[in-house]
Order: structure tokens, then sequence, then C-alpha cells
């Protein structure tokens, strides 16, 4: 499963890639705004980070100025995945993009349905939202779960990328199903690598060692 960070943050990025274990990163309008950053100026930071897919986001509704600003976006870096809202013009600009072969990202996928028709557009990539299925009651999970099972049984090239992800056990249950990437929140990043057994082990192997007086080097 490829992990990516949920971030438009490019300090906290470069942070964690230094664990060698960020394979991309995806972004949207409201991260842009939080990085109180010129968006191509960041998504180009972005992408010397990181050498796998980076998400950037269309802020046209109409699909030719889509393709128009995916360009744009794609211009960037050649690691730039261009990210586009799952809704008919998004559709057809998903078809044109991956005609001049640049890879869309189809986000705000909230059902089945929907993601059968982002694979049938040429996405590389969907993003069935988790976190804001199960905000409302309804089960995120079980969307991954339809999603896979469809994909499968067409053999579809688009990844599931789950997104929306809040908890490390999203992350297990997704990976489970067989989603082929997850976008993570950097908290959410963190969280994977807790276990209070692995803390109270160290601490206990720590002391044990120094108490033997020895050192290796
Ligand atoms: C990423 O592609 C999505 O935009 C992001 O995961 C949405 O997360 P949120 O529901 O926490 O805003």
């Amino acid at each position: 499963m490829q992990l990516f960070l949920d971030t438009a943050d490019a300090a906290v990025l470069r942070e964690l890639a230094a664990t060698g274990l960020v394979d991309g990163v995806t972004t949207n309008p409201s991260l842009i705004m939080k990085s109180g950053r010129p968006m191509l100026e960041v998504i180009a930071e972005i992408c010397g980070i990181v050498e796998g897919p980076v998400s950037a986001e269309v802020a046209a509704v109409d699909a030719r100025a889509m393709i128009a600003e995916g360009e744009r976006l794609a211009a960037v870096a050649p690691n730039v995945v261009v990210k586009v809202p799952l809704t008919p013009e998004g559709l057809a600009a998903t078809g044109e993009l991956a005609r001049l072969g640049i890879a869309v990202n189809v986000t705000l996928c909230f059902s089945a349905a929907q993601a059968l028709l982002a694979a049938k557009a040429g996405a590389a990539y969907v993003s069935p939202f988790i976190g804001r299925l199960d905000d409302l009651g309804e089960d995120g999970m079980g969307l991954i779960a339809e999603i896979r099972a469809i994909y499968d049984n067409y053999d579809f090239d688009t990844e599931i990328l789950a997104a929306s992800v809040r908890s490390a056990d999203h992350v297990r249950r997704a990976a489970i199903i067989g989603a082929d990437c997850a976008t993570l929140p950097p908290a959410i990043f963190r969280e994977l690598f807790k276990h209070p057994l692995t803390e109270k082990g160290l601490q206990r192997f720590l002391a044990d060692w120094a108490s033997t007086g020895q050192s290796i080097l």
C-alpha cells in the first residue's frame, strides 16, 4: 500500500519524508489556503521533496477550464497528478487530460457508482472520502470494499486512494481490503509508528543494556 501525506505544509512534509516512507502527497484547496502560500510555488516545492505523485486540485468547475488549469498544474513538475471533482464536467476533463497523458485523481467520491464512472473516464486514482462518510453515520470502509470489488471485477487500472482518513485504524482496514493507497494527515502518519508495548519494551531493553556496561562500537 502506498502511503501519501495529505498536506501542503512543506516543512512537515520534509520532516516526515525523511522516514523514507512517504510515497506521495495530496493537496486540496483547503490545504493550500491553510499553507498561506501561492499554490504553484508550494506544489513546485512539494514536488522537489517527494519523487512520487503529488495531487494538485483544479479550481474551475467547467471542463474546458479544468483542462486548461490541469495542463498548467501538470507543467509544474512531472510528478504532478491533476485532481478534479467527481462531477460530469470533472469526468469529461478527466478523459481529455488522460488522452493528453496527464494523470488524474478524481476526488470527492462518495459512492461506488461514482467510482465506476471515474474509472471509465480514465482516472489514474479515485479518492473515496472515508471520514466524511463516517461523520454522517455512513460506512466509509464499506465504500472502499465495494470499489475494490468493482475494479477487480472489470480489471480497471484506476488506483483506490483512501482519503479523508481519520485514524490509524482506517489505514489498517483500508489495507486489509486492498486499497492501493491512503493519504494521511501528518498526525495519523505519526500514529502509525506507535504502540505502547514498543515504547515499554524499548525502555526495558535500554535499561538492561545500560546495566551490562557494554558498548557495541
Ligand atoms: C485528499 O485528497 C482529500 O482532499 C482529503 O483527504 C480530505 O480530507 P478531510 O475530509 O479531512 O478534509
